[in-house]
């Protein structure tokens, strides 16, 4: 776990604290030798949380330093600590959230602006304490703090452990192909999701499995997840022993995230890339992408 050389008591007087650009615990009161004193060692536990996580995702750097926290406008850092532990306690995980401004292919294909997206964008709990609950507690907190739910969160890059957490808590397995990193599921645009009480159940859920439809992102992509029961329905199904080609491709494509496997040969990547756009340029950047 994440110990400092400072007692991080006063940081944390509540086990899950949140921090923005100003780098201050949310419960932070002080005069200005305190709030210069706790500043730099907030940063410290951010830095270090921060690169714990890319540690454990293989990231050659952080995605979450105070310098970026200070610099941002809409990104908020919840930390989770354990303030009984040791002489000066420990801090067990970070989540990072913010809204951004992305455009988003919708299930039917067509491209969506979508401002202020909801967005997952570092989630990190230490090793020595993952799969006890404590990720979901952090998320849970999140989720009434910002009155979010999980099926209208983007989320930048996925890890495979973080699409399994999606699955597991929140059902949420059958993903929307976007051009960009980020991952959303479906149900994100269903307006009903957004009136939900907060657990976040896509209609999608039910269905688990292979994401099969006509559109053209699945032409371009192909089906985003293929599960084993999709496959024995499909075998039932035809009842014949024909391969299916349009499975065969599925099948060759892992589910979406940074481990996802490669892509087919006719992907949006390519188009783009014949028309001079890099993937982040699906960001909004004032200019609205001109598909071909
Ligand atoms: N392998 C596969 N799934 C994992 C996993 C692992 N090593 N660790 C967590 N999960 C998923 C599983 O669905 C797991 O349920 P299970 O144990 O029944 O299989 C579930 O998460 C556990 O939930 P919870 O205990 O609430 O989450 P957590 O405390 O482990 O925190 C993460 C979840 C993703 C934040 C944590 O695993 C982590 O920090 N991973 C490394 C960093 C990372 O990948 N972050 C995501 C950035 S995009």
């Amino acid at each position: 776990m994440a110990e400092f050389r400072f007692d991080i008591k006063p940081l944390f007087p509540l086990e899950i604290i949140k921090v923005t650009s100003n780098l201050l615990p949310h419960t932070f009161r002080g005069d200005r030798r305190q709030c210069l004193d706790a500043t730099s060692k907030m940063s410290e536990v951010i830095d270090r949380l921060g690169q714990l996580s890319a540690v454990s995702q293989g990231l050659n750097k952080p995605v979450t330093t105070a310098q970026r926290l200070r610099m941002s406008e809409n990104q908020t850092i919840y930390l989770l600590s354990d303030t009984s532990y040791g002489a000066n306690g420990v801090v067990m995980g970070l989540l990072k959230v913010g809204t951004k401004d992305l455009y988003l292919f919708d299930e039917q294909g067509r491209t969506r602006k979508v401002e202020q997206t909801p967005s997952i964008l570092d989630f990190y709990i230490h090793e020595s304490r993952q799969r006890g609950g404590l990720g979901k507690h952090l998320f849970e907190y999140m989720l009434t703090d910002q009155n979010w739910t999980p099926v209208k969160c983007s989320i930048d890059r996925p890890s495979e452990k973080l699409l399994n957490f999606f699955k597991k808590h929140y059902g949420l397995v059958r993903t929307i192909p976007q051009a960009n990193n980020f991952v959303l599921y479906e149900g994100f645009f269903d307006e009903e999701a957004s009136m939900g009480n907060g657990n976040g159940k896509s209609p999608a859920q039910s269905n688990g499995g292979m994401h099969i439809t006509s559109s053209p992102n699945t032409q371009l992509f192909g089906a985003a997840y293929l599960g084993d029961e999709a496959n024995k329905r499909s075998g039932r199904n035809n009842g014949s022993q024909q391969p299916n080609p349009l499975l065969h491709q599925i099948t060759q494509i892992s589910p979406s995230g940074r481990y996802g496997a490669p892509r087919p040969t006719c992907s949006m990547a390519e188009v783009l890339r014949h028309y001079n756009y890099s993937p982040s340029s699906f960001e909004m950047k004032g200019v609205p992408p001109q598909l071909p």
